[in-house]
């Protein structure tokens, strides 16, 4: 594999943070290793933490000189760390999905990407070609024995969980048909009604949209089998990247968004570039009974959202008859244009993720919103066993500055019932990814536990590992990685 070099980055007037630290993590992943222990900098890695943290981004950015057009291009890498035994080892590896294999081979890019990667040639060479390179790249979970690379717009592939080799496509024992979306967002449901449950759902999008609503079994002999499945169709045009549970309910947000395919068809944008706000739209939540709850086999219902754009919620809740759900709004939906370069991407003219809070009155049909912090976050989570229920605190990735966009460069602990905040930040040369709150075993207190978060640390041009006490955000230990992630999606950890 071979590198271009990174262009120059000079400072822009009144940004804070080096752009030249920050898009310095832009870069391939140049190695696959098994096992590796990681350097200890600095603390100790608690022996109660036992397990692998799992993480999904694109780890191949360049090929042949040519980059990608949005980092969400790069295929699929997956990296574990294990913690045994007071030791953290990685292993990593790409998805061997049949794009990257074919690209590996040929030392170019042969596919389109969804958000605007071409291939060489101009719009020429790219017109009419519609396949759908589905590059693994959103988030790694683990379902029964197989641990699953997630894309949302195609079928997941399976790996194995130690070696990360990759098995193949999955159509997890036939439940999906060929190609068929499924989201690169499930929840946990930590056991509302028993026994555990991964809720996930595939959306299925046109003038209508068609969502299936799936859930598993995650533990016992029945662990990855699918026990129940829905299918609501709802009208309009539907993009769904997350969604939210509580034990009765699963709830979308459907974004005032419109879908041009014209450009995409003719090469010149990609598919996701195609999306656009509509103005003349109205967001809606989309609310869907689970199978195991009090309003089974019930119709779906539909009440009008807050004006914005959300990929990612918090966490929902059941209040009285109220339906409480928790998302990371955007005045408008963010995109790169075919044009722009996206390491010298204008922060102060992106618009930042704001977490709201909105009250959902199911009798009457009418919702309240207000604003929770409006300092810039993303990648947020409450502790996994309070997934569903009126959790009180949560973590989340922010930009240092307290208003407008920026690099994520810090991690917030929130209070979600007093506002009260801790915050552990690596600015100006460090930017996180996101973190991951794994409580202590057996620990009944909310915020006990740690953070986990693989930062890119601009100073040394690498990776690091940092481990966070989840309740004061104090470090508990930092530790170096021998190769280098670019900043990475979704990720996810296994007990042992
Ligand atoms: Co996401």
């Amino acid at each position: 594999m071979r590198t271009s070099a990174l262009k120059p980055f000079s400072k822009k007037a009144g940004e804070k943070f080096d752009r030249a630290d920050w898009a310095s993590a832009y870069c391939n992943v140049e190695k696959e290793l098994e096992e590796q222990e990681l350097k200890l900098i600095k603390g100790t890695i608690p022996k109660e933490l036992s397990g692998y943290f799992y993480r999904n981004g694109p780890g191949r950015l360049e090929r042949d000189g040519q980059w990608v057009h949005h980092p969400f291009d790069g295929d699929g890498m997956i990296a574990a760390l294990r913690f045994h035994n007071g030791k953290v080892t990685l292993t990593n590896r790409f998805v061997r999905t049949i794009a990257w294999q074919e690209e590996e081979k040929e030392q170019k890019f042969l596919y389109r990407g969804v958000f605007g990667t071409q291939k060489e040639g101009g719009f020429l060479s790219n017109a009419f070609d519609l396949r759908l390179k589905n590059i693994a790249n959103t988030h790694v979970v683990k379902l029964g024995d197989r641990l699953l690379a997630l894309w949302e717009a195609s079928s997941p592939h399976a790996l194995d969980p130690e070696s990360l080799k990759t098995i193949g496509l999955s159509n997890l024992n036939g439940v999906l048909k060929p190609g068929e979306a499924f989201s690169a967002h499930p929840r946990f449901d930590p056991g509302h009604h028993d026994v555990p449950r991964m809720v996930t759902f595939g959306v299925k999008t046109g003038p209508k949209s068609t969502i299936r609503l799936m859930e598993f079994a995650t533990s016992g002999k029945d662990a990855g089998h699918l026990i129940s499945d829905r299918k609501d169709t709802f009208k309009g045009f539907a993009f769904l990247h997350d969604f939210a549970i509580t034990p009765n309910w699963a709830i979308f947000l459907q974004n005032a968004i419109s879908f041009n395919p014209f450009p995409f068809i003719v090469g010149k944008k990609g598919a996701a570039q195609c999306l656009s706000s509509d103005p003349k739209g109205r967001a809606k939540f989309l609310l869907i009974p689970r199978d195991s709850g009090s309003f089974a086999g019930e119709e779906s219902r539909t009440i009008n959202a807050p004006d914005g754009f959300v990929f990612h919620h918090l966490n929902a809740w059941e209040e009285d008859k109220t339906l409480r759900i928790n998302s990371i709004y955007y005045k408008d939906f963010p995109t790169i244009g075919p044009e722009e370069d996206f390491r010298e991407i204008n922060f102060d003219l992106l618009p930042e993720g704001i977490l709201k809070s909105c009250k959902l009155n199911l009798e009457e049909g009418t919702f309240h919103s207000k604003s929770i912090s409006e300092q810039c976050c993303e990648f947020a989570m409450v502790n996994p066993k309070k997934q569903g229920l009126n959790a009180r605190y949560s973590w989340m990735a922010i930009a240092e500055q307290k208003s407008g966009n920026g690099p994520l460069q810090a991690i917030k602990k929130l209070d979600l019932f007093n506002s009260k905040e801790e915050i552990w930040s690596c600015a100006p040369r460090g930017f996180v990814s996101e973190p991951l709150m794994i409580p202590k075993p057996a620990s009944s207190n909310e915020d006990e536990g740690w953070v986990v978060c693989l930062i890119w640390n601009g100073e040394r041009r690498g990776t690091d590992l940092i481990i966070l006490k989840a309740h004061d955000l104090s470090e508990q230990a930092i530790l170096e990685l021998p190769i280098g992630f670019p900043h990475g999606l979704h990720g996810s950890w296994v007990a042992n």
